[in-house]
């Protein structure tokens, strides 16, 4: 299939990207670099043996847009582009809610335009909220405590209304829960500009060096060790939910998928694995809980499995020995010297 995809150089982008490369797909990347980096292409170049089509364009921007879809044939879209840090999104709701919900508005306006009838949409566990029970599956009451999670919430119901009126256009909207992991081959991994939001980036930042220490929110939590406990899905597992997704591009109607594993992890439990990987110390301080952090969260994966043949297969040691050694190869994420690279592979 020619498939567009938004936010084409982010971090489950770009692995998912390898993977349909390698399956035959032909891709379309398009990102505005707000989060990524362009040397992510050659990334991409190294591992596939292929360089796909690249716009830097806003997913906001019509001309832009439309210009990419009069230039390509596009069978479907894989919409990854958009903003991901809920403790920003409570800072800047505005911003939020016009890169996230206009911007995927405005993608939806040119796919009709040029009669594209196939979406898979980057969703979240965050829909979900504070959950009553464990493990969520996709029935379970959808309650986002924050304004990133309202707007994934968004979209998918604005999918959800597109679905209803256009008998023909199908979308699958997968609910991630916490990705983490690198390419096996160290060469692509998560690599955020700024300071983490996410637990492993940062767990591995410090190990390297390149941050002083670890703050963990919160040890007093209901749960075995009082850290919060996450449901982490490699990358890699992701991608290949994504490809699996593609199944269903014939199949009009909105679906949704949780994609976990369906066991969750505290943030010691993680921390101390990343010990063990990486022979390193990861100092760490308690700090008091964040608003809007929950105790607990991880997946009913069930739907998933039955409906696409997916089941995630790697562990947490596999997501922690991968992100070691996407740090460890690259010190400084994307911006490290090929000539280094080099000398460490
Ligand atoms: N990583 C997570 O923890 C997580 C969890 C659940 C859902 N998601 C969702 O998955 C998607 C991908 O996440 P990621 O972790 O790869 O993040 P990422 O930031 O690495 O990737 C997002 C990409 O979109 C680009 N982008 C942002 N706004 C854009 C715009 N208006 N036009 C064009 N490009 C734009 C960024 O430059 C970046 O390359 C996001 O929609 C995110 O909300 C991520």
């Amino acid at each position: 299939m020619n498939i567009l995809v938004t936010g084409g150089t982010g971090y489950i982008a770009s692995h998912t990207a390898v993977k349909l490369l390698a399956a035959g797909h032909q891709l379309v990347l398009v990102d505005n670099l707000a989060n990524s980096n362009i040397a992510v292409l050659d990334r991409i170049a190294l591992l596939s043996g292929q360089k796909p089509h690249f716009y830097q364009a806003d997913i906001g921007n019509y001309a832009a847009l439309s210009a990419i879809f009069t230039a390509h044939q596009i069978d479907a879209v894989i919409h990854f582009a958009g903003l991901k840090a809920v403790g920003e999104s409570a800072q800047k709701p505005l911003h939020y809610y016009r890169e996230n919900v206009a911007g995927s508005l405005q993608l939806l306006e040119v796919m009709q335009e040029f009669a594209v009838k196939s979406l898979i949409f980057s969703s979240s566990a965050t829909v979900y909220g504070d959950p009553r029970e464990l493990p969520l599956t996709e029935q379970s009451p959808i309650q986002p405590q924050s304004v990133y999670g309202r707007t994934k919430w968004m979209v998918e119901q604005i999918i959800a209304d597109h679905c209803s009126a256009d008998p023909s256009f199908s979308a699958v909207c997968l609910r991630y829960f916490n990705p983490v992991g690198a390419h096996p081959s160290g060469l692509m991994g998560e690599d955020p500009n700024g300071i983490p939001n996410n637990l492993l980036p940062f767990i591995s930042q410090v190990a390297i060096g390149r941050r002083e220490q670890l703050s963990v929110f919160g040890n007093d939590y209901p749960t075995a060790d009082g850290t919060g406990v996450r449901d982490y899905i490699h990358v890699q597992d992701l991608a290949e939910g994504h490809r699996l997704a593609l199944k269903l591009t014939n199949n009009p109607g909105c679906h949704r998928f949780n994609l976990g594993t369906g066991s969750g992890v505290s943030v010691l439990e993680m921390v101390d694995a990343f010990r063990a990987v990486s022979g390193h110390p990861v100092p760490l301080i308690i700090c008091p809980r964040r608003t809007g952090d929950v105790a607990a969260c991880y997946a009913d994966a069930a739907k998933a499995q039955h409906e696409l043949g997916w089941q995630a297969q790697l562990n947490l040691t596999d997501m922690v020995a991968d992100t070691w050694r996407w740090q460890h190869l690259n010190p400084q994420g994307y911006q490290t010297p090929p000539a280094k690279l080099k000398e460490k592979l």
